[in-house]
């Protein structure tokens, strides 16, 4: 009996010690190499190198094999000049900036962030620190005590991700789970909060990539991938908003849109043929929708085949996109990455003679199958590969197109199971697809930005399904195949406000839903949320009803008009938010974690939904068909934008639902400029800029921005911008003086003043007498609803005064 016993034991101590060997640690520090910014470590079993790119940003790099040359596809910045002090001992290395004390631990190799008075940020857990199970490397930080975790770009589930696991492989998920992951971009990139801290973690790896946020454990948090370095950026920042700053400092951040791009856009899969895309567009028109753009999906081809078009359906596609454009319309059109194989077809031997497809090792070019049948797929991971797409979208420019949609760049084909001996070029580097997989929807959208810019003198429209961290220099992108269902709308919310917290600030949905028919009240509720997300577009499937906002009746007519009308009146809002971006990276559609992180009310699941579109307005999206709803306003004071009735923040409240109104709050001092209506972004405005300012007790400053919405001349300096700020304790609203070559569009500035008392205000010294006004957000549809009486809609009353919009300083007392 105790010979078998001890039999069991010696077998099981082999056992473990056989699965021991599996995993493989850095192990003590060996060698130390100081630099200006930074040291390069020799360990037992490894190679690092933990340098300072900032103040606030380290990057920690970590591999078996000597450091390989350094190459990101996702990473732009090189590191900045900063102030670093380091300093050796037998137990450590600590490197320490003016923002951040890294600590290296020496006995065995591990890595810990401090704030400089020495709080812990972030740390190794101990014992488990970064190792590899055969080619999978990760590291693994110690779970701090009431840590959450967000962001990680297109992800489902809540906000606040803690208790999950995620995946990164860009994958075709038709009409996805709302639980299913991965979906089709990968951006590993999260924020950790704990104890009033907030940190994020951006691990710039392209192979598949695991994250652990405590899921099936209490005692980590973990990313790693299943090959490739240990490569990884640590971020601390005390405002949640400077570390979304400080990730697209490294990642890039997007350049200003096309106007056009920002207004509605009509869209189903397929419009077709061309009288059918004047009938929507004229029917648009007819029916007083402001709409900027058509899209054109896959049927507009001949065969599915790439830079073609179907000539029984668009024998005239220049005179149908001159004709549109007259009437206000922009068309943009779907492109699939797959290139048919098809013997004489000039695009498909041109990429032959150039030999720009992505190949087995044995030289073959790999064929998979997609729409057209069997197709070649270029290579973008090659410079070769994106010079003969840049020539070849030259087609659509020379079509006038003004709109490159980048669909099924996961690579999606039949069968979901592209060979992992596929190769690529990885400019230079040479690649399989494992390592490529989730960068060629990346590529495939640079290729397709910087053709378009080769081609026009325009602002490229750029979208896409498919991306890795850094997609937002180029293009916006949408969530793909959803479903017509209320959750997936709410879903859809929590992507973008994911994807937003992740450096991505031009995000879209299909609205309505993509697969199967929506509800009438579902519909409304949907188009009246668009009109608050950064790409409002509406789409369907191949084989669902009409979803035009003309085909749910004419009460969700009214309703779709309503909402597309007030995005039109907000759009000089819209723009200088979008403007802000393209400065700091921060999102269009932000999630309330930005500016409430350490509110725990606002990572509730009833409430994560909820969101600001830009800096001043609160929108409460809810499901549905339902008569009541709860909201929860953070601290402060909150007006509702159709009624201006104030609300006292920090509680929550249950509020009547309507299917006429979506819920928006306006936060106290903010600041929108808004103009007269339009019915598509080539028309005039009138000649005066609406500025709505809502009184409040904190200081609040808008940047104002305008240019031609057009064209690139605002990189000259072509534009006009500035600055406006209330200050209550100053009691003043002050315009600075305006900046940039351009003229405002705008003569006139008439200020519309929400919960202000005062009659005497003092503009530029002398004093005048506002008016009183009645001033309402949406046109009454009163006739659908009993319990209103015609004509009354609801409105809030303001103060008014017009100014003329000077370009030097304009001084507003009160
Ligand atoms: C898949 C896309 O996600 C969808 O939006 C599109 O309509 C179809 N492909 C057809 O092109």
């Amino acid at each position: 009996m105790l010979t078998r016993a001890y039999t069991i034991t010696i077998t099981a101590l082999l056992a473990i010690t056989a699965s021991y060997a599996q995993v493989k640690e850095p192990g003590n520090v060996t060698a130390v190499q100081k630099e200006a910014q930074g040291v390069k470590i020799t360990t037992a079993n490894a190679f690092a190198e933990i340098t300072a790119y900032s103040a606030g940003t380290i990057r920690v790099r970590i591999d078996k094999q000597p450091l390989a040359a350094d190459f990101s596809y996702a990473v732009i910045a090189k590191p900045e000049t900063v102030k670093t002090s380091i300093t050796e001992s037998d137990k450590e290395i600590v490197l320490q900036t003016d923002s951040l004390r890294t600590v290296i631990s020496k006995q065995p190799f591990s890595v810990a962030f401090y704030t400089p008075a020495g709080e812990v940020i972030n740390q190794d857990e101990t014992g488990l620190n970064t190792s590899w199970t055969g080619e999978e490397v990760a590291t693994y930080k110690k779970m701090q005590e009431g840590e959450r975790f967000i962001g990680l770009g297109e992800k489902t589930g809540n906000l606040d991700r803690t208790g999950s696991g995620y995946t990164n492989w860009n994958s075709d998920v038709f009409g996805y789970q709302v639980g299913q992951d991965p979906l089709y971009s990968t951006i590993p990139f999260y924020i950790g909060i704990h104890h009033d801290k907030s940190y994020g973690i951006f691990f710039d790896n392209t192979y598949q990539s695991d994250f652990n946020f405590g899921a099936s454990n209490n005692r980590f948090s973990s990313f790693g991938a299943h090959g490739g370095e240990m490569n990884y950026y640590f971020i601390y920042h005390h405002n949640l908003a400077d570390i979304i700053t400080a990730y697209t400092a490294l990642t890039g951040r997007m350049h200003l849109p096309p106007m056009w791009s920002l207004g509605y856009q009509q869209n189903r899969y397929s419009y077709y043929p061309d009288t059918e895309v004047l009938r929507i567009a004229q029917t648009l028109r007819e029916k007083q929708i402001p709409a900027d753009g058509i899209t054109l999906d896959i049927h507009y081809m001949d065969r599915y085949q790439l830079f073609t078009w179907d000539k029984e359906r668009f024998p005239d596609p220049v005179k149908l996109t001159g004709t549109l454009k007259k009437m206000g319309f922009r068309t943009t059109v779907i492109v699939d990455p797959g290139i048919k194989v098809e013997k004489g077809a000039p695009a498909f031997e041109r990429g032959v003679k150039d030999s720009v497809y992505i190949k087995y090792p044995d030289g073959q070019f790999y064929t998979g199958q997609v729409w057209p049948g069997w197709c070649h797929f270029p290579d973008f991971t090659a410079e070769k590969g994106r010079a003969w797409w840049r020539r070849e979208v030259k087609f659509f420019s020379d079509n006038g197109v003004s709109g490159i949609w980048n669909d099924m760049n996961e690579i999606a084909t039949w069968g979901q199971k592209m060979p992992n001996n596929v190769l690529f070029d990885y400019d230079g580097i040479k690649a399989s697809h494992l390592r490529a997989h989730n960068v060629y929807g990346l590529q495939m959208i640079r290729a397709s930005y910087e053709g378009a810019r080769e081609n026009t003198s325009e602002r490229p429209f750029i979208l896409t399904r498919s991306g890795y961290a850094g997609l937002q220099r180029y293009s916006a992108i949408w969530t793909g195949d959803n479903r017509a269902e209320d959750n997936h709308m709410m879903l859809g919310i929590r992507l973008m406000n994911s994807l937003g917290l992740s450096g991505v600030p031009f995000t879209g949905m299909d609205i309505g839903g993509f697969t199967g028919n929506p509800s009438v009240a579902l519909y409304t509720r949907w188009m009246q949320i668009g009109a608050f997300i950064p790409y409002y577009r509406n789409h369907t499937g191949v084989n669902t009803k009409s979803a035009e906002p003309w085909a749910f009746g004419e009460e969700a007519l009214e309703i779709a008009r309503n909402y597309i009308n007030l995005r039109y009146r907000l759009l000089p809002y819209l723009y200088s938010t979008f403007y802000e971006a393209t400065q700091n990276g921060l999102p269009v559609m932000r999630s309330l974690a930005i500016n409430y992180t350490f509110d725990p009310k606002i990572y509730d699941p009833q409430y994560q939904q909820q969101y600001l579109f830009g800096a001043a307005l609160l929108i409460a999206p809810f499901e549905s068909g339902k008569d009541f709803g709860r909201v929860y306003l953070p601290a402060g004071k909150w007006y509702e934008l159709y009624t201006g009735a104030v609300n006292e923040g920090g509680r929550e409240q249950i509020i009547p639902l309507s299917t006429q109104q979506l819920p928006v709050y306006v936060k106290e001092s903010s600041i929108i400029p808004m103009q007269s209506q339009i019915q598509n972004t080539t028309e005039q405005p009138s000649d005066t800029l609406l500025l709505h300012v809502y009184n409040g007790g904190v200081k609040n400053s808008f940047v104002y921005y305008e240019d031609d919405g057009i064209s690139f001349d605002y990189e000259k300096g072509a534009f006009y911008k500035r600055s406006i700020t209330f200050d209550p304790a100053a009691k003043a609203l002050v315009f600075g003086k305006a900046d940039g070559s351009r003229a405002s569009k705008f003569k006139y500035v008439k200020l519309l003043l929400h919960g202000f008392e005062q009659q005497s205000w003092k503009v530029k010294g002398k004093s005048v007498t506002a008016k009183e006004e009645a001033c309402s957000f949406l046109h009454s549809i009163s006739k659908f609803d009993p319990e209103k009486s015609a004509g009354s809609v609801d409105t809030d009353h303001v103060k008014t005064l017009v100014i003329a919009n000077e370009r030097s300083e304009i001084s507003i007392g009160m």
